[in-house]
């Protein structure tokens, strides 16, 4: 259910636990040393100290001395000559002690040495000091240091060092449980809301849970859900439009084709009913033609290919092509285009793209006006405006009319015989280009609309 936060604070746990581990074991090993070092220093000071007063006052005395000074629990002292004879010592039951100096070592021992160093094996570490009187005596003086105070120290250590060790375990592991959690909680959130929209159900809340990766993802997921379900209302409408666009003209002509069929109807009437039939259907076609192609737009399946050529003559060509239509209208066509302009596009979806808004210039134009064509070069980009003076479109609605079957007033367009589909195809094949269009617009004074290629 929640592996990933698991995986991730399970990482973390072990790698805080390493880290933790070799910390207390490097902690611990330094004390142990330093504390170690402290006695080995200490025991051959005072072997040292001994061996400078039993050198400045060698006597009997003297010796009994130092091994009174050393008869306490910890510390041991054993005076011998050269030969490694027991003058004096500290201890009763000599073999108790005298079996862990390493053998033969008192009889070449030139300086104070460490003679027996495994605190962990041996009851005692031993220190060794050679003796040298100008009366002529020699020998040594054997120190020992137990080492129960040092393995008590370690005991102590162990056992703080344990219980900081547990004690952060378990603080790890609150942490890790907390942590997982707070990680799990928004991800699981998630999952659940990609698997509801995977389900086609975009109706899908996420709360905001700060800016960090978790976050910018739950945001995405929001997003994501948001375009959805904006998408399949965007359908529906589209269906509903395209199914009441469609059905107006079939309702026409399936009326005038029975009205047509009916027995006894006059030949002029049979022949007006069917010039009706004939256009409608006609009107379907061009309609169908044009979703076909917003379809294949949509789907990225047409390609533009660029090329340049003089702006001049290509436009021209479309004046002439349109000419008669405007003529019927009494609009005039003019056209600003310096001779030398060129432009980089694909000419025939140019074409189109002008095509409807001329047609959109004309259809919405007033009688006896003016439609402006302008071209100018803006930078890299050729800027090409189609401008009339005719009805303008209400600022409110501009937002909207490149949207697929949009039109500003159904009645108004009916009239003129408008589906609502060219500008969605110019805006279509205008991106295509990675060009622009912008459109300036007051209602009773007419349009401007410029794209950018
Ligand atoms: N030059 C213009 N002047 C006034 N209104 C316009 C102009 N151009 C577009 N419109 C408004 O924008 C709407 C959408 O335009 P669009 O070209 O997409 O559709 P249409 O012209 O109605 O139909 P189609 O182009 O599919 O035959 C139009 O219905 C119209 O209301
Ligand atoms: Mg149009």
């Amino acid at each position: 259910m929640n592996r990933i936060s698991t995986k991730l604070t399970s990482y973390f746990f072990i790698a805080v636990l390493i880290m933790e581990i070799s910390l207390i074991s490097y902690l611990h090993h330094n004390i142990v040393h330093a504390r170690i070092d402290e006695e080995f220093s200490r025991l051959l000071a005072t072997g040292s100290n001994h061996r400078d007063v039993l050198i400045e006052y060698y006597s009997d005395t003297t010796m009994k001395h130092i091994v009174l000074m050393e008869k306490d629990e910890e510390r041991e002292v054993i005076i011998t000559d050269k030969q490694g004879n027991i003058i004096q010592s500290s201890v009763e039951n000599i073999e108790s002690v005298e079996k862990y100096i390493p053998k033969g070592t008192a009889n070449n021992l030139e300086s104070d040495t460490i003679l027996a160093s495994d605190w962990e094996g041996l009851p005692y570490i031993i220190s060794g000091h050679p003796y040298k009187v100008d009366s002529g005596h020699s020998g040594y003086i054997i120190m020992f240091q137990s080492t129960r105070p040092i393995e008590q120290l370690v005991g102590k250590l162990n056992m703080y060092f344990g219980l900081a060790g547990v004690t952060s375990i378990v603080a790890l592991f609150i942490i890790y449980v907390a942590l997982s959690k707070f990680l799990t909680r928004p991800l699981i959130r998630m999952k659940e809301a990609t698997e509801k929209l995977s389900e086609g159900d975009f109706n899908v809340s996420l709360p905001f849970i700060g800016n960090d990766e978790l976050g910018e993802l739950s945001g995405s997921i929001q997003k994501l859900s948001n375009d959805l379900e904006r998408l399949k209302t965007e359908r529906n409408e589209f269906l509903a439009s395209i199914a009441h666009e469609l059905g107006t003209p079939l309702t026409y002509l399936i009326g005038y084709s029975k009205v047509a069929m009916r027995p006894g109807v006059d030949e002029k009437d049979r022949k007006h009913y069917l010039a009706i039939i004939a256009e409608e259907s006609e009107r379907m076609k061009e309609l169908v033609k044009n979703l076909l192609d917003l379809a294949k737009m949509d789907e990225n399946t047409f390609t533009v290919s660029k090329e340049y050529f003089m702006a001049r003559p290509f436009l021209e060509e479309i004046l002439r092509l349109v000419g008669p239509s405007f003529k019927l209208k009494k609009l005039r066509l003019e056209l600003i285009c310096d001779d030398e302009i060129k432009i980089y596009a694909d000419p025939l979806r140019l074409e189109q793209i002008i095509l409807n808004l001329l047609d959109n210039a004309l259809k919405y134009s007033v009688e006896e006006s003016v439609v402006t064509i302008k071209i100018l070069n803006k930078g890299e980009k050729t800027a090409i405006s189609v401008q009339d003076f005719g009805i303008g479109i209400p600022t409110r609605e501009i937002e909207f009319i490149f949207e697929k079957l949009y039109r500003v007033e159904k009645s108004r367009s009916r009239t003129s015989g408008g589906s609502g589909i060219g500008l969605a195809i110019v805006k279509e094949l205008v991106e295509a280009h990675d060009g622009s269009i912008e459109v300036e617009s007051n209602l009773g004074n007419g349009s401007t609309f410029t794209i950018f290629i």
